[in-house]
């Protein structure tokens, strides 16, 4: 498939070409596959396809989502998590936090806030409730993120301290996996960030590395609108750190020194 054509796929999806520079090769190859299967041995034939059949649709649509992610991606935002952010809404006397990882890939990014939750507890004794809810639109990555097991890869930014205490290394293999402690409180569903938010207004959104991304500004504006409202007062949303908001709503304001952190400002 040449980029001409892959780029015809994109814009049948609403995607985004300069989203997908750094990963192109490998969904291509992903694509081709399928077109194979299918008997379709030209970009035409696959585009009609996909016109004709849901289920076709829906398998191309979860074949150009790419799941690259690691534990503390963003390394610095996390320890600004443990010692400013949640601290901060942890004094505004909140019963209750709730987290809603967004396009949550295999579970890095909803087990590494469970780690820092965890420390929190040892540091500071008493925490509110939590409930975190994962989402992501393909199902294999959140079987893969309840199984909760890693490559050593996926592990670079975690320390080997946090390391000993938060993982068991699985028997022969260069695999981890995450304590269960860290698997309590966390509800994995699919769901499409274009369709309405899971009902519940949110302390914390991560939208990191998906729509802002992967869509163009039309479809990654109304993504965005709908995940904004459901975020609670005094609550933060955290993007990307090489992504930038669709739109600047009135009531987000950019944390310093993260440009990425934003919260919302009471209503
Ligand atoms: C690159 S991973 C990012 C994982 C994690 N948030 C991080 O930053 O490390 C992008 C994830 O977003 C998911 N995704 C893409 N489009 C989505 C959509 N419309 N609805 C829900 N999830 C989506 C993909 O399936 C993939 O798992």
């Amino acid at each position: 498939m040449d980029d001409q054509q892959f780029r015809q796929l994109l814009n049948r999806f609403g995607f985004s070409w300069s989203g997908y520079r750094k990963v192109r090769k490998g969904v291509k190859k992903r694509i081709t596959k399928h077109m194979n299967a299918l008997g379709c041995y030209n970009i035409t034939t696959y585009l009609a396809e996909l016109d004709k059949s849901d289920e076709v649709r829906k398998k191309c649509e979860l074949l150009l989502t790419v799941s690259i992610s690691r534990f503390f991606r963003d390394r610095e935002f996390w320890k600004s998590l443990e010692k400013k952010y949640l601290p901060d809404l942890i004094d505004k006397n909140i019963e209750k936090i709730n987290v809603w990882s967004a396009g949550c890939a295999c579970g890095d990014e909803v087990y590494s806030f469970k780690i820092v939750w965890d420390c929190l507890r040892n540091s500071l004794g008493h925490l509110p409730k939590l409930e975190v809810i994962a989402t992501d639109i393909n199902p294999v990555y959140l079987e893969k993120a309840c199984a909760g097991i890693y490559s050593s890869s996926s592990l670079k930014e975690v320390t080997e301290e946090l390391q000993s205490t938060y993982f068991i290394k699985k028997k022969g293999k260069k695999r981890f996996e995450v304590n269960a402690l860290l698997k309590k409180d966390v509800i994995w569903k699919t769901h499409h960030l274009l369709s309405d938010p899971p009902e519940s207004k949110f302390d914390i959104i991560f939208l990191r590395n998906n729509v802002l991304t992967y869509y163009e500004d039309l479809l990654k504006k109304k993504a965005f609108r709908k995940i904004l409202d459901s975020l609670a007062p005094y609550g933060f949303l955290i993007i990307g750190s090489h992504e930038s908001l669709p739109f600047e709503p009135k009531d987000l304001i950019a944390i310093a020194p993260h440009s990425f952190v934003f919260r919302k400002e009471a209503e």
